[in-house]
């Protein structure tokens, strides 16, 4: 059966078009890439959780992935089986509550160093200042030793590296001069920039995931090193500038979360529940990452009644999940109260996926999200230019908004 791909659709509104197949297809539905692999989607609660609690042994990671060029086979992201497990194992203690605490005054620190410089009023684009800041807590996190001046270039080759990638170089052969060279020769700077400067010391900064790799191939270093920054960049970003967008729409929004965090501790503010009520359902309508995707091996695989055989590709495709209408009332409509009257399952609402592969950062994005918006609210009144929610677009990795998040802003003294 052949499925047209329509990629132009895609791109300009993926979210739409992800609706569109399953009212079409029905549920599980058919996404399919020219030439690639055909993916079928599910968004349906009892679906997903017999993807999410499959034995462990049913899936590995797609070869197929977007962003693979820019992990590489050794990142998290793209290992399976004993690999897989071995590296998760590893890595898992560095993301747990207790040793990301610390990271709390990191994460001002880089607020105030992009924010203390701006004028006492203007126009903030969101977008752009949420992906600057992400990305230096990023480094900042898996890089702790670097002084002002390393981590300065550390981000501008980072960014250098990101920008010279996007989506449709999928669809350009690499033996096609032009793009892929440059992305292969950013990609080689990166690499040499930080494995052979930026990597040493890593050892000494015990509370950072790339210590657990001091002893590993070149390879794999480099491959983990830039899926950390590449899965923890674009996705934090994307949700921080739903939620501003959220927040600065609606003054009643912005003046309840001013009163609950109100001389708040750092303690007070990652555990307030309207806070965190928020960001979930600011995640909920718009799920940085649209699909999440498995490839099934050893034996067939039912999604419902319907059966796959061994090398098809299946996912849960988050962003319709997330308005079963079974499960969300009112799915359109932005109530960050719901998250305070009911407990959502794991496969109903599942922004970072589920089962071995969720994502392993989901609390430090959490800790994240929550001490920017808390600073944010604190150093600005503002008004969004457009109060109209943008529609979405394919970003490098992730959905994001397809207009400019413009706030008009005054700091508060
Ligand atoms: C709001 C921010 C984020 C969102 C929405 C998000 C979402 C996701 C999703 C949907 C997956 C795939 C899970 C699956 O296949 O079931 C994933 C995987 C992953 N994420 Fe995140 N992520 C975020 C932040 C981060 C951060 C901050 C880091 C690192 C510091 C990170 C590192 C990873 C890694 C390494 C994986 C692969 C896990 C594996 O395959 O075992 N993510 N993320």
């Amino acid at each position: 059966m052949f499925f047209p791909f329509n990629l132009y659709q895609f791109f300009n509104d993926p979210k739409d078009y992800l609706l569109q197949l399953q009212i079409k297809h029905g549920d599980p539905f058919p996404l399919a890439f020219p030439g690639a692999t055909t993916i079928w989607l599910t968004g349906k609660p009892e679906l997903a959780k017999a993807i999410f609690t499959a034995p462990i042994d049913s899936f590995k990671a797609s070869e197929k992935n977007p962003v693979g060029a820019l992990l590489g086979p050794e990142g998290l992201i793209m290992q399976s089986g004993k690999d897989h497990l071995k590296s998760r194992k590893e890595f898992t203690p560095y993301f747990s509550k207790s040793n990301l605490s610390p990271m709390s005054e990191s994460i001002i620190d880089a607020f105030n160093e992009l924010i203390n410089p701006l004028e006492v009023a203007g126009k903030l684009d969101l977008q752009k200042i949420s992906l600057d800041l992400s990305l230096k807590i990023i480094l900042k996190f898996l890089f702790p030793h670097l002084n002002s001046e390393e981590l300065k270039r550390a981000e501008l080759e980072t960014q250098k590296f990101l920008a010279s990638y996007s989506a449709s170089l999928l669809f350009i052969p690499q033996w096609v001069p032009g793009t892929w060279n440059i992305f292969n020769k950013n990609k080689g700077d990166l690499d040499e920039l930080f494995y052979n400067h930026f990597l040493v010391g890593t050892k000494e900064a015990i509370h950072n995931p790339l210590s657990a790799l001091v002893d590993k191939s070149k390879d794999y270093v480099l491959d983990q090193m830039r899926t950390m920054i590449v899965a923890g960049h674009e996705t934090s970003a994307t949700s921080l500038c739903w939620s501003l967008h959220y927040i600065y729409k609606d003054q009643y929004l912005l003046n309840r979360l001013r009163e609950e965090l109100q001389e708040c501790s750092i303690n007070n503010i990652l555990q307030n529940p309207f806070l965190e009520a928020v960001v979930n359902e600011s995640m909920r309508i718009h799920p940085p990452v649209p699909f999440i995707t498995r490839k099934i091996i050893n034996r067939p695989f039912f999604l419902g009644d319907k059966k796959f055989q061994i090398d098809d590709e299946i996912g849960v495709c988050l962003s319709l999940l997330h308005r079963e209408s079974l499960v969300w009332e009112n799915a359109q409509a932005f109530i960050p109260e719901r998250f305070l009257t009911k407990k959502y399952s794991p496969f109903e609402f599942a922004p970072f996926g589920g089962g071995a592969r969720r994502c392993i950062g989901a609390e430090f994005s959490h800790l994240e999200l929550k001490v920017l918006i808390a600073q944010f609210i604190k150093t600005f009144n503002g008004e969004l230019k457009d109060i109209n929610d943008p529609r979405s677009r394919v970003m490098q990795i992730t959905i994001g908004p397809k207009s400019a998040v413009d706030l008009f802003y005054k700091k508060i003294n």
